[in-house]
């Protein structure tokens, strides 16, 4: 069985080799990042966190859609992702957090919303892992799962197919999220984009 530390060990062993040059490998994915965080409706002054924010390319969008007011943090396990963050000055646009999104340094209900780009596939406790993203939102608060690209696209960038039992199909998804504490409410899975957005339930 897979512990813990080795789930993080071979996240952490994966991105850090693909650090240094993430950003310059998706130079036009702005505005789609820019559109994902549109869907979650965010207000001035509201709380978000960007879940497995990497080298925090999301971080401006969320910054300019709470305002000044508003508080943006950013966690992720791998540090050189984090120190990439820093290297290209997104630590000004929100508060950057060495953290395990399984196990959030945050009161319940703290948060209004929580972006997840590219995290799910990643995850090694799907179910107990968005259950404790919906721990940290308050009822009410949104949840938008994004990649910028769709199933189809990713799986062959990969060199795979997807099966049914992916974990992002939409007949997954949904009962996943429900289960988790969540209410999918828009789900968009085409070559430019896959975008589930979902509301937290009480
Ligand atoms: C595909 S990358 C996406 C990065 C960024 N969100 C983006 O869109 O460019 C996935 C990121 O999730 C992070 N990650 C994976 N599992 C995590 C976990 N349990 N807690 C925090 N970060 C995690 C990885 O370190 C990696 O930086």
């Amino acid at each position: 069985m897979r512990s813990m530390s080795d789930d993080h060990t071979h996240v952490q062993e994966f991105f850090t080799a693909r650090a240094a040059d993430w950003d310059s490998r998706f130079p036009d994915d702005g505005p789609a990042y820019a559109a994902a965080v549109a869907a979650l409706e965010l207000r001035e002054g509201d709380r978000v966190l960007d879940a497995g924010c990497g080298t925090g390319r999301a971080l401006p969008p969320l910054r300019a859609a709470v305002g000044s007011s508003g508080v943006v943090l950013g966690a992720d396990l791998t540090p050189a992702m984090l120190q990439a963050a820093v290297r290209a000055g997104r630590d000004q646009e929100g508060r950057l957090l060495l953290a395990d999104v399984a196990a959030l340094p945050l009161r319940s209900g703290s948060l209004d919303a929580v972006f997840a780009a590219g995290l799910i596939a990643h995850l090694p406790h799907p179910l107990t892992n968005l259950r404790e993203l919906a721990r940290g939102v308050r009822r009410g608060g949104t949840l938008a799962l994004f990649h910028p690209v769709g199933r189809v696209a990713l799986a062959a960038r990969q060199g795979r197919r997807i099966t049914p039992d992916d974990l992002r199909a939409e007949g997954n998804l949904r009962p996943l999220l429900a289960r988790s504490g969540w209410r999918m409410t828009s789900y968009v899975d085409e070559d430019a984009r896959f975008l589930a957005v979902a509301v937290r339930e009480g």
